[in-house]
């Protein structure tokens, strides 16, 4: 893996863990961090061994990442605007169309940026001190990283627009009584549960996670024929695979599965 300066990478047992690391500036998201976690999203889906599952956090005790960086942004260009906010997008959709899942691990403020991170991944995890929200409007601007879209497709509109136009954070719980988050827990045991939810993940077979992952992802905006559709393939698509004769026939062997990948 390539070095970092604005974030780092740990690979273990086919578990990845990247970090936001800019703690002084609460992990805030210059065009240098966006660039850096594409390239290591991207060099993870590539990786040889295949990763299995990642963790995306932020470093220290504070922040998750608190927005898109504020200064940088305050000298853009409307053209430069557009290229900051597409590199966010992409992103985006590198972590959506990863062939792993990828937990956010909140630890602290989620906030524009950082809330449309977390979004992005499969699931969140919350640490008791999170605080989430798009506070844009405060700035004379409107979330650019994917909040007007994958709030309402988190939390319904009507909730979503309540955030978006009040700008108000709001802390985990209500967070997780939104249905933004799946669950929250004491922050000092934010990464325990976040790394124990990725073990038991990894131990599956992840060329059945890799397509459940695409067609829950795909299949959510799409017409519920052509999402059963998807998943009517992808299904069949398993059936070429030794892990899936591997899982069956351990089943009935009354032992562990063995799952290679293949
Ligand atoms: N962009 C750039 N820098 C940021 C930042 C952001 N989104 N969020 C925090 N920082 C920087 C601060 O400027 C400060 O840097 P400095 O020490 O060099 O002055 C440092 O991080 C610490 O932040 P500070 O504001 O002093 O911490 P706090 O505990 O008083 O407040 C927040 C925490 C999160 C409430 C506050 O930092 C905040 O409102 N940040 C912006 C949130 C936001 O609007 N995000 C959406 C952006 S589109």
């Amino acid at each position: 893996m390539p070095n970092y300066e604005t974030i780092t990478l740990e690979v273990a047992d086919g578990i990845a863990t990247v970090t936001v690391n800019r703690p002084d500036k609460l992990n805030a998201l210059n065009a240098k961090v966006l660039a850096e976690l594409t390239a290591a999203f991207v060099a993870l889906s590539e990786a040889e061994p295949r990763i299995r599952v990642a963790i995306l956090t932020g470093a220290g005790d504070k922040a998750f990442v608190a927005g898109a960086d504020i200064s940088e942004m305050s000298e853009l260009s409307a053209a430069q605007a557009k290229v900051f906010s597409d590199s966010g997008h992409r992103l985006g959709l590198v972590i959506e169309s990863a062939a792993f899942p990828v937990i956010a691990a909140v630890n602290g403020f989620a906030l524009g940026g950082g809330c449309e991170l977390a979004m992005c991944c499969d699931f969140i995890y919350a640490s008791d001190k999170a605080r989430f929200g798009q506070p844009e409007v405060n700035l004379g601007l409107m979330p650019g990283f994917g909040g007007t879209q994958r709030l309402s497709r988190r939390v319904g509109l009507t909730r979503a627009r309540e955030l978006v136009y009040t700008g108000d954070p709001i802390p985990a719980e209500r967070a997780l009584a939104l249905g933004l988050v799946n669950e929250v827990v004491p922050h000092a045991e934010l990464m325990t549960k976040a790394r124990e939810v990725a073990q038991k993940i990894a131990s599956k077979a992840p060329l059945a996670i890799a397509s459940c992952k695409r067609v829950m992802a795909r299949g959510f905006d799409a017409d519920l024929s052509v999402a059963n559709e998807l998943e009517a393939t992808a299904f069949s698509a398993l059936f070429d695979t030794e892990d899936m004769r591997e899982g069956t026939r351990a089943f009935m062997a009354r032992r562990p599965a063995q799952f290679t990948g293949r």
